[in-house]
């Protein structure tokens, strides 16, 4: 039966142009699982239950998307959760090389799982999970590159405050002038 399709992830943190495929997919499948990959050798920002409230919170719309974790390959999980199809983005050519070789490198592993590509949005082409911590991590605004709930994840993470990293820098340094 070929119903339910996988979009696997970091998703750290998920960004608007996730939104969008996520939001796209559920048009094409009839169940899609935003799976979010617990890699131990990476390290993240955000918890993956962090990253798990995250996406359900934005997902809730979705009445066809689920969120899940996974470890170990990709091929496996997709084998357990019955999918057929893993879906991915490709923002630009860069992209393309990583993607095409975990796509031929899945299929070798289970010939029976397809990748499908959507292309990301124009408006969505220049975000990456890791742009966008470099920018809040720098003090700059992403409030058009992530939705409002991943903005305010970030300023608490990053800052400790629900409020932008410059404020909370000219707070800070207002509080040492004073002194
Ligand atoms: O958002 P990302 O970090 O580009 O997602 C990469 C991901 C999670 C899709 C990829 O790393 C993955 O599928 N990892 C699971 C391990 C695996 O199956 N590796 C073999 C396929 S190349």
């Amino acid at each position: 039966m070929k119903q339910v399709a996988i979009y696997p992830g970091s998703f750290d943190p998920p960004t608007k142009g996730h939104l969008d495929l996520i939001e796209r997919g559920s048009k094409l499948f009839q169940h899609l699982i935003v799976a979010i990959l617990c890699n131990p050798d990476k390290d993240p920002l955000f918890s993956l239950e962090e990253r798990r409230g995250m996406l359900e919170k934005l997902t809730r719309g979705f009445s066809n998307v689920k969120v899940d974790t996974f470890d170990g390959l990709l091929v496996d999980y997709a084998r357990r959760v019955g999918a057929y199809a893993v879906l991915r983005g490709i923002r630009a050519i860069s992209d393309y090389e990583y993607e095409l070789q975990m796509a031929l490198m899945n299929r070798k592993l289970e010939p029976t799982l397809e990748t499908v590509f959507l292309t990301a949005a124009e408006d969505y082409s220049y975000i990456s999970s890791r742009i966008v911590k470099d920018i809040a991590r720098l003090g700059g605004q992403v409030d058009e590159m992530v939705p409002p709930l991943v903005v305010e994840r970030l300023q608490i993470k990053l800052n400790g405050y629900g409020e932008s990293p410059r404020a909370s820098k000219s707070r800070v340094a207002g509080k040492s002038r004073r002194k």
